[in-house]
């Protein structure tokens, strides 16, 4: 990184600029000790597991290989449990898997998870029983139960986050190093549901070569899945409250480059990507891949300045530019873009996320997303690189490994009276076990369609 341009910047000249999506502590001596605190504590990840993650992006912007980000729009401190853990792996394995069959390049697994506490909200307070209160912003900074005390920001929750955060990663670091046994039985792929619907012409055989992939590897090496698993799980989150995330940006022996070290790499949301706010001026100084969520409102113009302003050195694999429009917009807009980052010579990874921009309100007033409106925006994704001779390397998605009912369409046609069965998200909805595992297939299909 430039000396010259890196002059002023410390993990906290952040602190200079208007912040948004962070609300004020109201005890500032409490938070100034969990931030020395959490300055302290070991790191999560090391320097070259940043650095490793880097080089395979840079693989997935020259169009050689694929990059899955997926997990929950929120974690919460109540579910790092062995159950969550499990599925949540078992989720990104077996979709990841469906990828790299299908489309015979490798594939580099992100999970949203350990550290995907923070949320950012549209409004700051809402009244509850007359009363004004916070809104929920995640399990980092409030608790998410409508009454006043749990919605008073908490210092003492960037330690937890911490902690939760350490205990995740472990876990998930044991059952990709393990093998995970649950993967090369493929009684355990459950994809029979598929057989019931209308599309399964189309899946059918996908999924038998899927499934006689498994038995074969099984029946030859049982040892090969393990192996095959140990490569790599890696972990990111919304870079949005600044205080975790620079007390724990750190310079590392015989490296210039200042690092986050809470996770590989962290992203910047849609909405506190100003160019002269708090969360640009820290992402401009850490050495991780950063992932920029552009949507509307946004113009093009800023959106180059950005991506010049967090990657001046035109680094390979530094910037994920995740694209997340709504299915009716990006068409008018995703063209431009392509081309004006082409202009520029930026050698961006193009991810779709098909979620953000495809939420509305159900009849019965849940927040929820269609399985179809998701799979248009893929489509249109994947139709408008091709025709700009671009390459999509990525998708992003917010999935779950378990059974909820929060997303309406796909394989088993949940309508939305079945949003009320089992809808458990903090914050957006979710794909689940199934809808996750059909989408995987359906953006293998799209992907081959594009640039086999
Ligand atoms: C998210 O990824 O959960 C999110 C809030 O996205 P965006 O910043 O794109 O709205
Ligand atoms: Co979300």
């Amino acid at each position: 990184m430039e000396d010259t341009l890196q002059k002023n910047w410390a993990p906290t000249s952040w602190l200079e600029k208007p912040v948004k999506q962070l609300p004020a502590y109201p005890n500032q001596k409490e938070l100034e000790d969990s931030f020395k605190t959490l300055q302290k504590l070991p790191p999560l990840v090391t320097s070259w597991e940043i650095e490793a993650l880097k080089n395979k992006l840079a693989q997935v912007s020259a169009g050689k290989s694929f990059l899955l980000q997926a997990g929950d729009c929120a974690e919460s401190f109540s579910l790092t449990n062995s159950p969550k853990i499990v599925n949540t792996v078992k989720v990104l394995l077996q979709t990841s898997f469906i990828l790299i069959h299908e489309l015979g390049v490798p594939v580099v697994r992100l999970g949203r998870i350990a550290g995907q506490y923070a949320k950012p909200r549209s409004k700051d307070f809402e009244e509850v029983d007359g009363e004004m209160i916070h809104n929920y912003r995640g399990d980092l900074i409030n608790g998410f139960e409508p009454n006043k005390e749990a919605r008073t920001p908490d210092p003492q929750r960037l330690i937890e986050g911490y902690h939760k955060a350490a205990l995740t990663l472990n876990f998930v670091r044991a059952l990709a190093d393990e093998g995970f046994a649950d993967l090369h039985h493929p009684e355990q792929w459950e994809l029979d549901f598929m057989k019931n619907n209308e599309y399964y012409k189309e899946y059918e055989a996908m999924v038998e070569s899927i499934t006689k992939a498994v038995k074969f590897v099984d029946a030859i090496s049982p040892d090969r899945f393990s192996s095959f698993q140990k490569v790599d799980i890696y972990t990111s989150h919304e870079a949005l409250n600044l205080y975790y995330d620079s007390a724990q940006t750190r310079k590392v022996p015989r490296k210039t480059d200042f690092y986050n070290l809470s996770s590989h790499m962290v992203w910047l949301g849609n909405r506190t990507r100003e160019l002269d706010g708090a969360h640009v001026e820290y992402l401009k100084g850490i050495a991780n891949p950063i992932g920029i969520k552009v949507g509307p409102p946004y113009t093009i113009d800023d959106t180059l300045k950005l991506i010049e302003e967090l990657n001046p050195t035109h680094e390979a694999g530094k910037i994920v530019l995740i694209t997340r429009f709504g299915k009716s917009v990006i068409e008018d807009e995703l063209p431009g873009l392509i081309q004006a980052v082409r202009r520029e010579g930026f050698p961006v990874v193009w991810s779709s996320d098909p979620m953000h921009g495809n939420t509305f309100s159900s009849s019965n007033n849940y927040k929820t997303r269609n399985f179809d409106h998701i799979l248009q925006e893929i489509k249109s994704a994947f139709a408008i690189h091709r025709a700009e001779g671009s390459y999509l390397g990525s998708v992003h998605l917010e999935l779950t490994g378990d059974n909820v009912t929060e997303c309406v369409g796909g394989a088993k046609g949940l309508n939305e009276d079945g949003l009320d069965h089992n809808y458990e998200t903090f914050c957006d909805p979710r794909l689940n076990y199934e809808q996750s595992l059909e989408m995987a297939f359906l953006v293998a299909k799209e992907w081959k369609q594009s640039y086999s």
